[in-house]
């Protein structure tokens, strides 16, 4: 992917919103690539700032919300660069697209934004063929009755039954299923090259959201669209993605291809996640929740933001803010899991032949300590003791 320009870049995104009660920093220096075609999950807990990353990229971030920091590219063109003036005053740098052309030029045309909820984004007063038609007309040089058969082939293709017919029915006689499928078909509409899906099966029940997942990996095969895949559910990104992000109170902690990323995890919150998810060979009982909650966006905790519930915590946690980068050789030897292999050349190799390389921010990857630091176990209290405890029993599994 490094190796020629991604469709998509994002590069130290920050967005934060000035709130009254304080600065929420809910997107905090958050970098990935998307290249063409590719399939990246954007996942983590509510709160991690999955949203807010996404409709940063598209320019969509409402009052009082600002991005502060960063730069986003995509196909070469400038969509975000925040840079600061003399007196330190926030700017957005002349490379930087108008409004208007973020409108006319990028979303809808370029990229393409699905939400969660289907009723949001449908109206429901008109029909649903008339919207998918107005959606095209408005995005599309061509004639209304075009727009029209453009509308019912997408329908179609997005596998609605009898279009012509459900062309001219309302959102709420579609299913909630059958609701996410039209707002598939207008994404699709105007041949995005990429697709940014925010959490659009959260809602359904697992059957149809298998079936929205092999609809959406068809119609990426056949129309090569690049998404980026917002989810919270570690099952989708298996299922789905080519390359993983992981987010945790506005920062990616681990960063890997599909694969690396479940089969040598290195992060403890990406681990907790993946021992959360629901599998044939589980039983309610022996899935293990992540103990406690996902702390406030205004104020992080100091260095590791994952160490008020990491069940590896030590001293150093709490004073080092981790590195984003691929784990250092040898530096994971305490307590990492690790397998013997050597982390840094993977990365390298990873990198060389197109791959997603492996980072992590972790300090037991890095040489600041950690094997020599104490444990912080001494300072869980009630629930998070209690979650601690149950993933430390999760891990003696293994
Ligand atoms: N309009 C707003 N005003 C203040 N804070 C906000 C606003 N929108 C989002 N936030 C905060 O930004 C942080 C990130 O929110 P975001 O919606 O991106 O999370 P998410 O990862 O998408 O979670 P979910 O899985 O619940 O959708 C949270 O702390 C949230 O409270
Ligand atoms: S830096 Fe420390 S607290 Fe953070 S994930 Fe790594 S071991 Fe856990
Ligand atoms: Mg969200």
């Amino acid at each position: 992917m490094s190796q020629s320009e991604p469709l998509l870049r994002v590069e130290n995104l920050k967005t934060q919103f000035f709130t009254e009660e304080g600065t929420v920093r809910a997107v905090d220096g958050v970098s990935f690539e998307v290249g063409e075609g590719e399939l990246v999950g954007l996942v983590g807990e509510s709160g991690a700032g999955k949203s807010v990353a996404a409709q940063s990229i598209m320019r969509l971030v409402e009052e009082p919300g600002r991005i502060v920091d960063g730069t986003v590219t995509y196909k070469g063109r400038t969509l975000v660069d925040i840079e600061r003036g003399p007196d330190g005053d926030l700017r957005e740098s002349e490379a930087m697209l108008s409004r208007r052309e973020m409108r006319t030029d990028i979303r809808g045309t370029e990229i393409a934004i699905i939400f969660q909820d289907p009723m949001e984004s449908l109206n429901p007063v008109f029909t649903v063929g008339g919207q998918v038609r107005e959606f095209i007309e408005l995005n599309r040089d061509v004639s209304g009755a075009e727009a029209e058969e453009i509308a019912i082939d997408m329908l179609r293709e997005v596998g609605i039954p009898e279009p012509v017919k459900r062309y001219d029915e309302y959102p709420h006689q579609f299913s909630g299923g059958m609701r996410q499928r039209v707002l598939i078909a207008m994404a699709l509409a105007c041949e995005p090259s990429l697709i940014i899906a925010d959490e659009p099966t959260t809602a359904l029940d697992v059957t149809v959201e298998g079936q929205i997942l092999d609809l959406v990996d068809d119609l990426q095969e056949k129309y090569d669209t690049a998404f980026v895949w917002v989810t919270h559910d570690m099952g989708v990104v298996a299922e789905i993605c080519d390359s993983v992000n992981v987010m945790y109170l506005g920062e990616v902690i681990e960063q890997a291809d599909v694969d690396d990323l479940f089969h040598d995890t290195k992060h403890p919150y990406t681990r907790a996640l993946l021992r959360s998810i629901p599998r044939p060979d589980r039983t309610v009982e022996s899935l293990d929740p992540i103990g406690g909650v996902m702390p406030e966006a205004i104020n992080p905790p100091s260095g590791c933001r994952f160490h008020t519930r990491c069940p590896d915590a030590r001293e150093v946690c709490r004073e080092v803010h981790p590195t984003h980068a691929p784990p250092e050789e040898g530096a994971d030897a305490a307590g990492a899991g690790n397998d013997g292999a050597r982390p840094a050349d993977a990365a390298r190799a990873a990198e060389a032949d197109g791959r997603q390389p492996h980072l992590v921010s972790c300090v037991k990857y890095e040489s600041v300590g950690y094997e020599h630091s104490e444990s912080l176990e001494a300072e869980a209290t009630g629930a998070f003791a209690g979650g601690l405890a149950e993933m430390r029993g999760g891990e003696r599994d293994e």
